[in-house]
């Protein structure tokens, strides 16, 4: 008997992690390793949160299953977030509690693409997209938004590939941090309105801006889906709770196939989420975001002084891209030198571009500012040993 494994389900693996794998063996030797390769706060939840999950657990309560679409009062707490972020009305009903924004980009796929939709993903993006599509039967397909494209979705590369059923974005994106601004959203949401086309908008970085504000594509549109999560901003990754905003009858067919795939999202997360939506939490989260903004003008100024200059234009989320080619090595290769001899971890733009990745490093600056400073100590120090 020969027991085959799916093809479908032969995803590529997030190169990244094999530099976590390989940092996290080197702490483990007693090696310092600075971290800047994982895109984590290294915050814990804001303290609202963390009380609120200590009191659901000193409560008595079970902590049962929830309703699959999440607690009433979290969905609500999220439904007013986007009044006192964007000013837009969203009631509860069109509010789905997820396992972080990953079940919820799975769900919203599976909610409204079927087997062999073509589905615009940005070049350099966030690699789990792609890989979530092929392993349910959709198509991927690369849209460039690189140098050219000044790191943003256009309508004319998206006319360029034609033939989607989909498109996903992120702004910020990962892995530059660039924000696309309303001008730039209102093309992409008329054209999708004009072409029949599905648009999912990950919105995971709001929140963590530096000068510019982020728009929310439900400022433009009713019919898209908007993607969040409390992993970035509220400093909760390992929480897992996120959500999606859509049409009411979106929102139902998300909470079906919630309720059959995950039953319910994790129960103490959702009581410590309600909690991270206090406004102390939200001011705690704004002293993560100033440090953020802090940490990135230090590391792009270090980075600068060692020669790379072409930076992405980095208005928000936690990272720097930086084009790597003055080193004249490809970023594979840079980030094992830059770990195994210098001890900074990074994490290579092969993981989010297929076609350019090697040219480009992407650094998170979600780390302390005291991690931030060594980083750029190394950079000077890699330089100097380098020339
Ligand atoms: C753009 C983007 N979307 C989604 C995710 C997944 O986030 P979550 O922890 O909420 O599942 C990440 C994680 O890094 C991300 O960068």
């Amino acid at each position: 008997m020969t027991l085959k494994l799916s093809q479908r389900g032969r995803v590529a693996p997030f190169q990244v992690m094999e530099i976590v794998a390989q940092s996290n063996a080197l702490l483990a030797q007693g090696t310092s390793v600075i971290r800047c390769e994982v895109g984590q706060p290294s915050t814990s939840a804001p303290s609202p949160a963390l009380l609120a999950a200590q009191r659901a657990l000193d409560s008595g309560d079970a902590l049962g299953y929830t309703d699959s679409d999440g607690l009433p009062s979290l969905r609500q707490g999220i439904a007013d977030l986007y009044r006192s972020r964007y000013d837009q009305g969203v009631t509860a009903s069109e509010v789905v509690v997820t396992a972080g924004a990953s079940a919820a980009c799975l769900l919203s796929f599976l909610a409204v693409f079927e087997v062999g939709d073509r589905v615009g993903v940005c070049e350099p993006g966030y690699p789990c997209y792609e890989q979530m599509l092929s392993s349910i039967g959709c198509i991927p397909v690369r849209i460039p938004c690189g140098v050219e494209a000044h790191f943003r979705c256009t309508p004319d590369a998206l006319e360029a590939v034609g033939g989607l059923a989909g498109l996903v974005i992120a702004s910020p994106s990962n892995p530059t941090g660039t924000i696309m601004d309303a001008a730039s959203l209102t093309a992409i949401v008329q054209w999708c309105h004009h072409n029949d086309v599905w648009l999912i908008s990950d919105e995971i970085y709001h929140g963590i801006t530096s000068a510019k504000s982020c728009r929310s594509v439900r400022e433009f549109t009713e019919e898209a889906i908007v993607i969040g999560s409390f992993s970035k901003y509220f400093s909760m990754t390992g929480w897992r709770v996120g959500w999606t905003v859509s049409r009411p009858d979106v929102a139902e067919q998300i909470t079906h196939l919630a309720a059959n795939l995950f039953l319910a999202p994790n129960t103490i997360a959702q009581h410590a989420a309600i909690g991270a939506l206090t406004p102390t939490a939200i001011s705690e989260c704004e002293e993560h975001v100033r440090r953020y903004d802090v940490n990135r003008q230090l590391l792009s100024t270090a980075l600068r002084e060692v020669g790379f200059t072409t930076l992405a234009p980095h208005d928000g989320a936690f990272y720097v891209y930086a084009n790597i080619d003055p080193s004249g090595c490809a970023s594979n290769d840079l980030a094992t030198t830059w770990l195994h001899e210098f001890g900074l971890a990074a994490a290579p733009g092969t993981d989010f571009d297929q076609a350019d990745g090697s040219h480009w490093m992407r650094f998170s600056v979600a780390g302390s500012t005291e991690s931030i400073l060594s980083a750029c100590e190394i950079l000077r120090h890699w330089s100097l040993r380098s020339t």
